[in-house]
């Protein structure tokens, strides 16, 4: 196919503590199902990374490969299992996935190769030193980064490869694209795209899903 969707959904979930994240349910639908729901209808394949012993569960329209130690490492597997000419990467604990961001990434991937959602900080932010305020940090020009990101998979894999060989770590994959000196387009991002990581994060994503799902 000509673009891919890499789900790495490979974590363990420790922070929410309801077992490997992407299989924990909100409103009778994995977030795993959620954010495959999401991207299928616009990509020509799925690929998902899962925990090592785990199966896609039936209905699920992807491949899986097992997954890595790291997100990182998850998705370098999933990289090398593909050969689409464009990927968007999306981690499964972004189970809210308006199409309209996906159709904003692809139109920008051309420009540079990399693009990636994003949404400028809105709340004020500060540096803590041993729990006490040690500075502002102005947010003036500062972005929150999300997923989806998307690439020319051939650009993101010589950046996992070289960060691979060079021990640099990355919480996500337009960070090593950036750290190979390569230039990402900022898209406009959404709120909904939150990312489920500890249990206020569940009860947030049951408010959204009664929308989301009516
Ligand atoms: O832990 P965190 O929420 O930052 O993980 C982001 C995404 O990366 C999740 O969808 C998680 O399942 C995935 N992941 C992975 N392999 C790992 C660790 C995390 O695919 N070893």
């Amino acid at each position: 196919g000509r673009a891919a969707a890499l789900i790495p959904a490979a974590g363990s979930g420790t922070r929410l503590g309801r077992g490997p994240k992407a299989f924990v349910e909100v409103a009778g639908r994995s977030l795993l199902a959620r954010s495959v729901a999401a991207l299928a209808p616009l990509v020509d394949e799925v690929l998902v990374a899962l925990p090592e012993g785990q199966d896609l569960p039936p209905g699920v329209p992807a491949r899986a490969i097992t997954g890595g130690a790291t997100r990182q490492e998850s998705v370098r597997r999933l990289l090398r299992a593909t050969s689409a000419e464009v990927v968007l990467v999306h981690d499964a604990a972004r189970p809210f996935l308006p199409s309209r961001v996906v159709h904003a990434l692809l139109e920008a991937i051309p420009e540079t190769g990399a693009a990636t959602a994003a949404l400028p900080v809105a709340d004020t932010l500060v540096r803590g030193e041993a729990g006490r305020w040690g500075g502002l940090v102005p947010r003036e020009g500062l972005w929150a980064v999300q997923t989806p990101q998307g690439f020319r998979r051939e650009l993101l894999l010589r950046a996992h490869e070289a960060a691979h060989a060079g021990g640099f770590g990355a919480t996500d994959d337009a960070g090593l694209v950036a750290w190979l000196g390569g230039e990402v387009v900022l898209v406009p991002g959404d709120a909904r795209l939150f990312k489920v990581t500890t249990p206020g994060d569940l009860a947030l994503a049951h408010a959204v899903a009664s929308l989301w799902d009516a």
